[in-house]
């Protein structure tokens, strides 16, 4: 990989990507979140920053130090992570999605501390579902027009190609990346599935660090390709 890092495969891209889990405040001390350590997306944002792009990472609450030069934008709900996506967008010229958005939150987060009243009974939530962040992007017009290269993932409990392929249609992106084997939550290693119009290849079981730069690469290698 040594040509990786002399190589700048993404010099004069700009990288926007959101990383880490969403939380959804139900009351000021309680919440729902998905499950996520941002570790992939970290490392993708390392990665490109060290492939030569300005990168912009807007993290859900993770416990990771932020990569040598990257800007970090800190958020919490997934309608801050919306919020913080447009107002970046516009500058990039490569959105990856890695976060785990909770799809749905509360209809009406309650703003005193919900008490057990000593009753047994139990509190209702009602959920609204959330913004499709990626879709929301891929359908914006730079991204239409083949400026805003879109990258989506893809954590799946069984049948990955079949949903990743799925998913991709769906969200009408160029690449979508599935992440292999049951419970990459936390871990240092991963395997990746790539989905795109071409079909798909696998990059085997390796550490974080080395499958964010075989990405890196395999998009700049896209960038440089007539759409599909
Ligand atoms: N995503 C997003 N905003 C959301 C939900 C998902 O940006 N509100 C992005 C994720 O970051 C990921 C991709 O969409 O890149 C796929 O997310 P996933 O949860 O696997 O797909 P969903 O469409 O939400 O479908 P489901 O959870 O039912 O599998
Ligand atoms: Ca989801």
């Amino acid at each position: 990989l040594s040509a990786f890092f002399t190589a700048k495969q993404l010099a004069g891209q700009h990288l926007l990507i959101t990383a880490g889990p969403t939380f959804e405040a139900i009351d000021p001390v309680r919440g729902i979140t998905n499950r996520s350590s941002g570790k992939m997306g970290f490392a993708i944002a390392r990665a490109a920053r060290e492939a030569g792009a300005e990168v912009t990472l807007v993290a859900g609450p993770v416990s990771l130090p932020t990569p040598r030069g990257v800007r970090r934008i800190d958020v919490q709900s997934a309608e801050q992570m919306l919020r913080a996506v447009e107002q970046s967008a516009d500058a990039a010229s490569i959105f990856i999605a890695t976060a785990a958005v909770a799809d749905w939150r509360p209809a009406l987060a309650s703003e005193q501390k919900i008490k057990k009243d000593g009753s047994g009974e139990v509190p209702t939530l009602a959920f609204v579902e959330n913004t499709d962040i990626l879709a929301r992007i891929a359908q914006s017009p730079r991204a239409r027009a083949g400026q805003l290269y879109c990258v989506g993932f893809a954590a799946e409990s069984h049948d990955l190609l079949a949903h990743a392929t799925a998913k991709r249609l769906r969200k009408q992106v160029p690449l979508l990346v599935g992440n292999i084997g049951p419970a990459t939550f936390g871990q240092d290693d991963n395997a990746l599935l790539l989905v795109d119009a071409e079909g798909h290849r696998e990059l085997p079981q390796a550490s974080k660090r080395v499958l964010a730069q075989q990405l890196v690469a395999e998009i700049a290698q896209r960038l440089h390709r007539p759409a599909a």
